[in-house]
């Protein structure tokens, strides 16, 4: 494998380029190949245990963006103009809980763990839920996930901007409405999945109308 070395201006460049994009030019698409590279980036994130505890439901369809919009204040305009608009599931307790069936199958089909292992793996795991993470209720179950599912979020933000890609990561929803449309009109099982976020990707319509704001980084960094 080649080590990566990709100039570190070149990547400051592409950490200014992305702004949370407003509106897309809506004539313009990502190809195919391109959508595909960003979905690989949030696959290959890390995960707590490497238990990936999350899914992604790619929009396309114009009729269910229209439902999406009345659940989701922040959206509308990025629903209307951009390529292509992601969903972000992060799995809750049935899924994520030590002792599930998802977290066995993970363990023997994608980790491709022996049995020994598997034992051991559980056992840190449950300690690591109930004791370390006190992750005692499906809500802190769920936010502990989504966490992880925003680490997703930042990695295909970042690669898209990379690659000169426009992207808007979106949290304006009603929680509730939001997840009964999507058990209702998506198909999804809500009692596996909930909705941690929105995310848009495309190309800007036009250039951010302020220049980024941030604090000073010797303000947020403390070295000791
Ligand atoms: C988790 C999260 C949720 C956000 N939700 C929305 C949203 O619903 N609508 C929106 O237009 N921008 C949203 N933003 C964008 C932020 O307002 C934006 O990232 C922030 O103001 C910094 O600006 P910049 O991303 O252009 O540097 C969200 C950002 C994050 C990280």
């Amino acid at each position: 494998m080649n080590t990566p070395n990709i100039a570190q201006k070149d990547i400051i460049n592409a950490f200014n380029y992305r702004h949370a994009t407003k509106e897309f030019d809506a004539s313009k698409k990502l190809s195919d190949d391109t959508i595909n590279f960003i979905l690989e980036t949030a696959n290959l994130s890390p995960s707590s245990f490497g238990f990936e505890p999350w899914h992604f439901v790619v929009v396309q369809d114009k009729e269910l963006r229209e439902l999406l919009k009345p659940v989701a204040w922040g959206a509308p305009l990025k629903l209307d103009t951009a390529s292509h608009f992601i969903l972000g599931l992060s799995m809750k307790a049935p899924m994520t809980k030590w002792d599930s069936e998802y977290i066995m199958n993970i363990m023997k089909d994608v980790k491709q763990f022996p049995e020994d292992v598997i034992e051991m793996y559980s056992k840190f795991y449950r300690e690591f839920q109930e004791r370390d993470f006190d992750l005692d209720t499906d809500k802190k179950l769920f936010d502990w996930a989504s966490k992880q599912t925003y680490i997703a979020l930042a990695n295909m933000m970042t690669a898209a901007a990379l690659n000169g890609i426009d992207s808007c990561p979106i949290e304006g929803f009603h929680h509730e409405k939001a997840e009964a449309l999507l058990r209702d009109k998506f198909g999804i099982d809500t009692e596996k999945y909930g909705l941690s976020y929105m995310v848009a990707f495309g190309y800007r319509k036009e250039e951010p109308g302020h220049p980024k704001s941030r604090r000073p980084l010797n303000e947020i960094v403390t070295w000791k």
